[in-house]
């Protein structure tokens, strides 16, 4: 697969190619977690610099871009939209990243964005690199690439998994990511939700859909709940919080109804005793703090991917 410069979704990547991704990555937690050239580092970004671009709150995403970026010595910029930046002065997100490009010489944008898109119109118009680390309700392409690998070293392989995605799919790009992802590499994704919370056009996830979790829980082998949006759900609420909870909330009673095999996800921030109660989430079967673990690893391979692509010059 000849490399991109760019790394902006999972729609429309083969399996062949997120399977690359997820061995690179695999390949990355061996050599850091292994001997480690330099003391647990290793050199495959010396000298180049990665920009952190954040415009909507993130605690896993950013750490685990600035700690991947540390890990393969690139240096690391941040930028933090909030009330002391330029941005609530009205500048433009193109704006903000030449400047940005003109002071710290990035090789790559990592940019979160409440639009859908903006990553994507960014890439065509700066010399960089630019990573989608979540745009809108769109795609989060690294977090389903952290979730799948999660998977994946669980169970050994992704092909016939079956999954469940479970909550506010509507306004999450975590289920877009995964639902295009997993679909990719042969698994097979059930989206769960409150008819308020499932996308109207849900077929275009390629996924089977339903609003019965206890009917889909003991077919599947891992669950992924997600958290309810609450910044993005407009005028149409749907449930609160109790009334989901008991419906779709994870606990430990309606997991008897699972495989004792079947693995809970989460791709944070939590709101324990809603998506989940905090037993199922610190249970056996969570796989959450690996999910947070490999998040370093899986964007190591993507940044050291765009390098990659920068250095070919190939385009997105
Ligand atoms: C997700 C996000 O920002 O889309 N969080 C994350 O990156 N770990 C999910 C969420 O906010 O619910």
């Amino acid at each position: 697969m000849p490399a991109s410069k760019d790394f902006l979704g999972l729609r429309g990547l083969t399996g062949e190619e997120i399977a690359a991704i997820l061995d690179e990555a695999a390949g990355m937690k061996r050599r850091l977690t292994g001997a480690g050239e330099d003391g647990g580092t290793l050199n495959d970004l010396a000298g180049r610099t990665v920009c952190l671009m954040f415009f909507e709150p993130s605690t896993r995403t950013t750490q685990a871009f600035a700690a991947a970026a540390r890990a393969v010595s690139a240096k690391v910029v941040s930028f933090s939209a909030g009330g002391g930046t330029s941005t609530s002065k009205g500048e433009t997100l193109l704006d903000t990243a030449r400047n940005l490009e003109a002071i710290a010489k990035p090789d790559v944008f990592v940019v979160r964005h409440k639009s859908s898109g903006a990553p994507h119109r960014l890439a065509k118009h700066v010399r960089a690199g630019v990573v989608n680390a979540g745009d809108g309700w769109h795609e989060h392409p690294t977090q389903a690439l952290l979730d799948m690998l999660t998977l994946r070293e669980h169970f050994g392989r992704l092909e016939g998994l079956r999954v469940a995605v479970v909550g506010d799919v509507r306004h999450s790009r975590v289920a877009r990511s995964n639902a295009w992802g997993l679909a990719a590499v042969g698994a097979k994704v059930t989206l769960v939700a409150p008819p308020a919370w499932m996308p109207e056009r849900a077929e275009v996830l390629g996924a089977e859909v339903s609003n019965d979790l206890d009917d889909v829980l003991p077919r599947v082998d891992a669950v992924m709940a997600l958290r309810i949006q609450k910044e993005r759900l407009g005028s149409d609420p749907g449930p609160g919080g109790d009334a989901y909870a008991a419906v779709y909330g994870l606990t430990q009673e309606r997991m008897k109804r699972a495989k004792d095999t079947c693995v809970v996800m989460h791709p944070g921030p939590m709101n324990r005793g809603v998506e989940m109660t905090g037993t199922v989430a610190d249970s056996e079967r969570s796989l959450v703090l690996a999910q947070a673990a490999n998040g370093v690893y899986v964007r190591m391979a993507v940044l050291a991917r765009c390098i990659r692509g920068l250095d070919e010059g190939a385009g997105t």
